[in-house]
C-alpha cells in the first residue's frame, strides 16, 4: 500500500492516541512486527509554530519508527501549512489532519472534528497544507459531527479534491465520542467512492477483525485501543493474512513489554545520541529529563496499565498495583511478580 510516495509494507497502522501513542510506545510496538505505519499523538499546530509549548515533544519520533506521519491540530489555514512545513522539516514521512477529535476543548477552536461542521473550511485548510508541503498530507476524520450529520462520504471528496494523499474514517461521529459501534459501511461506501486510499478505524480488539475489515474494500486498517491491550495484534494479523496461526504471547512476553516500556521512558534524553530523537524546534537536542521524570514515567505506566491490563486474568489486581506503585522500582516488582511466575498464554 502506498500514501503519495510512501510504500507501507503492511496496511495495519497504530492509530494515534493522545497520552497513548509516545514514541517509545510506536517503537516497542513497531519492534514486534506487522505494523506498516505509525501516528503520533495530536500535536498542536499553534504549539508547533509558536515553538513555545512543551507539547511540540509530542512530535518527536526515532528512525527506527519509519514510515512516520504527525499527526497536527487547528483550524486556521496558514497556521496549519505553517505547521505542516515544520513536521516536513523534522523529516517526518506524513503529515495528517485531525479532523476526528471531539473533545469540546479542540472543537471550540473550530479544530479536530469540528471542522466537519464547515467543510468547505476543512477543505481550505487541506489544500493550504498541501500547496505548503511536498510530503503527502492525510485527513483522518470521523463518520461526522452528529449522529443525523454524517457527512464524511461528502467530505471525503471534497479533501481529495484538495489534494489529500489518504483519508481514514472513524465510522463513529463525535456525538457517539467512544459509544456504540463504528460503522463499518460507511467506511465501505467512501472506500468505494474514492480514488485515494480509504483506512478505516474502530472497534478492531481481536487480529480476525482487523485482517476481516481489509474486505470492506479499505487500504489499511488504524487500530487503536486494541494495540493498548495487545501490542502484538497487528503482528497476529499479519500472520492470520499470509495464512499462519497467530502467534502466541506469553504472559512473560507481556511483562517484558511493560518491563522494555519503563526502560525506554527512563532513557529518555538520559542516555541518548545526538540525533537519535527528531526534535520540534525549540526543543534543545540536549535537554535533560524534566525533574519529576520517575513521576511522569510512573503516570505513562499507570495510563497504558488500565488497557493493558483489560481481558487479563486479575487484570483489576494488576490495575489496582500498578497504581498504588510510588517509584519505579515498586512497579518493575509488580510487573514481575505479575507476569513471570504465570505461565499462560493470552
Ligand atoms: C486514549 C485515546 C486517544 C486518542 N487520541 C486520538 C488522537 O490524538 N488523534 C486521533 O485522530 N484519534 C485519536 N483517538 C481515536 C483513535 O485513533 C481511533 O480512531 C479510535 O479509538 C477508534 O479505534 P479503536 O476502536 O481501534 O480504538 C484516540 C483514542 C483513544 C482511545
Amino acid at each position: 500500500m502506498k500514501i503519495g510516495s510512501i510504500e507501507l509494507a503492511s496496511p495495519y497502522v497504530v492509530a494515534p492516541m493522545a497520552g497513548m501513542t509516545d514514541t517509545a510506545f510506536r517503537r516497542l510496538v513497531k519492534r514486534h512486527g506487522g505494523c506498516g505505519l505509525v501516528v503520533t499523538e495530536m500535536v498542536s499546530s499553534e504549539g508547533l509554530v509558536r515553538g513555545i509549548d512543551r507539547t511540540l515533544e509530542y512530535a518527536e519520533y526515532t528512525e527506527e519508527e519509519r514510515p512516520v506521519s504527525i499527526q497536527i491540530f487547528g483550524g486556521d489555514p496558514p497556521k496549519m501549512a505553517a505547521a505542516a512545513r515544520i513536521v516536513q522539516d523534522m523529516g517526518a514521512d506524513i503529515v495528517d489532519i485531525n479532523m476526528g477529535c471531539p473533545v469540546p476543548k479542540i472543537a471550540k477552536h473550530n479544530a479536530g472534528c469540528s471542522l466537519m461542521r464547515e467543510p468547505d473550511h476543512a477543505a481550505r485548510v487541506v489544500e493550504a497544507m498541501v500547496d505548503a508541503v511536498t510530503i503527502p498530507v492525510t485527513v483522518k476524520m470521523r463518520a461526522g459531527w452528529k449522529d443525523n450529520e454524517r457527512n464524511a462520504p461528502v467530505l471525503a471528496k471534497m479533501v481529495q479534491e484538495a489534494g489529500a494523499s489518504a483519508v481514514t474514517i472513524h465510522g463513529r461521529t463525535a456525538e457517539q465520542s467512544y459509544s456504540g459501534w463504528a460503522d463499518w459501511e460507511l467506511v465501505r461506501q467512501v472506500a468505494g467512492d474514492l480514488k485515494i486510499p480509504v483506512l478505516g478505524s474502530g472497534d478492531c480488539v481481536e487480529p480476525e477483525q482487523i485482517v476481516e475489515r481489509m474486505n470492506t474494500g479499505v487500504s489499511g486498517v488504524l487500530v487503536g485501543r486494541g494495540v493498548l491491550r495487545n501490542p502484538w495484534i497487528l503482528a497476529q494479523a499479519a500472520d492470520i493474512a499470509a495464512g499462519r496461526a497467530p502467534r502466541t504471547v506469553t504472559m512473560a512476553e507481556r511483562g517484558l513489554f511493560l518491563l522494555d516500556y519503563i526502560d525506554l521512558l527512563l532513557d529518555e534524553r538520559e542516555h541518548e545520541q545526538q540525533g537519535f530523537r527528531h526534535l520540534a524546534p525549540g526543543v534543545p537536542q540536549t535537554s535533560a529529563p524534566a525533574s519529576g521524570h520517575e513521576r511522569w514515567v510512573i503516570n505513562k505506566l499507570r495510563a497504558l496499565c488500565a488497557w493493558y491490563s483489560k481481558g487479563l486474568d486479575s487484570g483489576s489486581h494488576l490495575r489496582i498495583s500498578v497504581n498504588s506503585a510510588e517509584n519505579v522500582a515498586q512497579l518493575r516488582h509488580i510487573i514481575d511478580s505479575f507476569f513471570m511466575t504465570a505461565q499462560a498464554t493470552v
